[in-house]
């Protein structure tokens, strides 16, 4: 059975990949990649597959059983980009394709996410190839850059008041994603996955302090002024402002699951804040 991965390169699909090795030969393996140069680490068969460029998927995707689709980064072209390689993988006679979309897609608060992921997951259902969808919730590492920061200023900021977060490391979302790809049960699912423990910004910045022995405290900012501080670490306005405000509706509940689907599918708990800050720390 041959099993292909898009965005093979990009954070995620590099540990899927890793992952993947160890549980089917390399050769059936393909990392599909709009650069190939820059897979040539994976050792993995490489095809080139730009979701802007129909040509490449059509190219790519024939002979491919099982397909992750990682969505793409470009927030506002996906829809097209998502449909381009869902017409391909029809094409091709995939015959079951796995999509990264959102958690609770269908009904989340983070608008200007799910507007996007939600089309992917109808046109995929309605597409015929047997799917699943997993819902990924936060990464993590979404807050990691700022722990050192927040260890020596002091401070950790923030918009999502007392939310409740749910995450999990790309790690674990990739573990999930691999035993969707290799093992049987998940046609035509939609998982909803998120971390075991939720943990609200202040307790982040209380597990800071207990590993540094530094005082942390968690300053709660008006959003605009959250999203000017993003800026000024140099993320570039637009995605300081989609950060700002998928935090503030964190505050309110968007970033939760107690479903504890992830946990469930890969096995094990998922992995720990404290592991994944410790890690932070080390770097
Ligand atoms: N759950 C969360 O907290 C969270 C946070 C951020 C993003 N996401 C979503 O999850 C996805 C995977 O996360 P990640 O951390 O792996 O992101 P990432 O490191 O930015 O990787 C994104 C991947 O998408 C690929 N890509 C972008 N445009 C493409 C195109 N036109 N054709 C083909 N491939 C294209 C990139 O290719 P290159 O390697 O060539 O750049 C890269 O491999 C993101 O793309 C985004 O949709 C989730």
């Amino acid at each position: 059975m041959t099993i292909g991965v898009t965005g093979a390169t990009g954070q995620l699909g590099r540990l899927v990949i890793g992952k993947l090795k160890a549980k089917a030969p390399a050769e059936n393996i393909v990392a599909l990649v709009r650069t190939p140069a820059k897979a040539a680490d994976l050792g993995v068969q490489v095809r080139e597959a730009d979701y802007n460029k129909p040509g490449t998927l059509e190219q790519a995707l024939p002979g491919i059983e099982r397909l992750l689709l990682i969505s793409s980064s470009e927030v506002g072209r996906r829809i097209a980009q998502h449909g381009n390689v869902i017409d391909a993988a029809k094409k091709a006679g995939v015959k079951h394709m796995a999509y990264t979309s959102l958690l609770h897609a269908d009904t989340s608060a983070l608008t200007r996410l799910a507007e996007e992921h939600g089309p992917t997951e109808a046109k995929l259902k309605a597409s015929g190839i047997l799917f699943t969808i997993l819902r990924n919730g936060w990464y993590t590492e979404n807050y990691l850059g700022f722990v050192p920061a927040a260890a020596a200023s002091g401070a950790l900021l923030g918009c999502a008041g007392e939310g409740k977060i749910a995450s999990a490391p790309r790690a674990d979302y990739a573990e999930a994603a691999v035993v969707v790809l290799t093992t049987p049960g998940h046609e035509n699912k939609t998982y909803e996955l998120a971390g075991d423990q939720a943990y609200t910004l202040g307790e982040l910045a209380a597990e800071i302090s207990r590993q540094t022995g530094k005082t942390v405290v968690y300053k709660n900012l008006p959003e605009s002024d959250y999203a000017a501080a993003l800026a000024g670490f140099g993320l570039p306005a637009a995605v300081a402002q989609l950060i700002a405000n998928s935090n503030t509706k964190a505050g309110q509940g968007a970033l939760f699951d107690g479903g504890r689907q992830l946990s469930k599918l890969i096995g094990r708990p998922t992995t720990p804040l404290s592991a994944v800050v410790a890690e932070a720390l080390k770097a």
